[in-house]
């Protein structure tokens, strides 16, 4: 660039010109700024409580994706906590986890036979749906309505005498 006219550039474009790196772009754009992208975990007002989704978070630990499932879930601390709740249903990783009633846990493939989105629980009608093209499985994990042909994969659900820790496993 030859010329720059005054006040007719930006300040990441003028730096840019410089020939400045991305990571020397990001120290000016850090300093003297008030960027959160820039701040401590300490200055986040609204600090991640999942910073591990893919792991299924706090109060979860063990394998909740692929083809080793086995985890187990603190169901005393937030958000699982409403899965002691009869009627409640929650997708850990690639599981759902659902109370239809008191004490009788189901665990399956949240992955829809179909064409792979994600399903629910529905608690009215007691089964799980997929609300994409509206399949509908039993808790079971069999086809009650297509397109999907093939059932749900399931898996193996206890929960510890206390009634706190689920535990899911292939
Ligand atoms: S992806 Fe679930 S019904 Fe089509």
């Amino acid at each position: 660039m030859n010329s720059i006219e005054k006040g007719s550039m930006k300040r990441g474009d003028f730096l840019r010109s410089l020939g400045l790196s991305t990571s020397t772009l990001m120290a000016f754009y850090c300093l003297g700024t008030t960027m959160t992208a820039c701040g401590s975990k300490d200055d986040d007002p609204n600090p991640d409580p999942d910073p591990d989704p893919g792991s299924g978070g706090n109060g979860v630990s063990g394998t909740t994706t692929g083809n080793n499932i086995n985890f187990t879930v603190d169901m005393t601390k937030s958000p699982y906590t409403d899965l002691k709740t009869a009627g409640t249903g929650r997708v850990i990783g690639d599981v759902l986890v659902a109370l239809p009633t008191t004490g009788s846990y189901v665990a399956l493939s949240k992955i829809c036979t179909h064409e792979g989105n994600t399903v629910g629980y529905r608690k009215n009608q007691n089964d799980i749906q997929c609300p994409v093209h509206q399949s509908e499985f039993t808790l079971t994990g069999a086809v009650k309505q297509g397109p999907a042909v093939n059932p749900l994969k399931t898996y193996t659900v206890t929960v510890s005498a206390d009634g706190n820790t689920l535990t899911v496993k292939a």
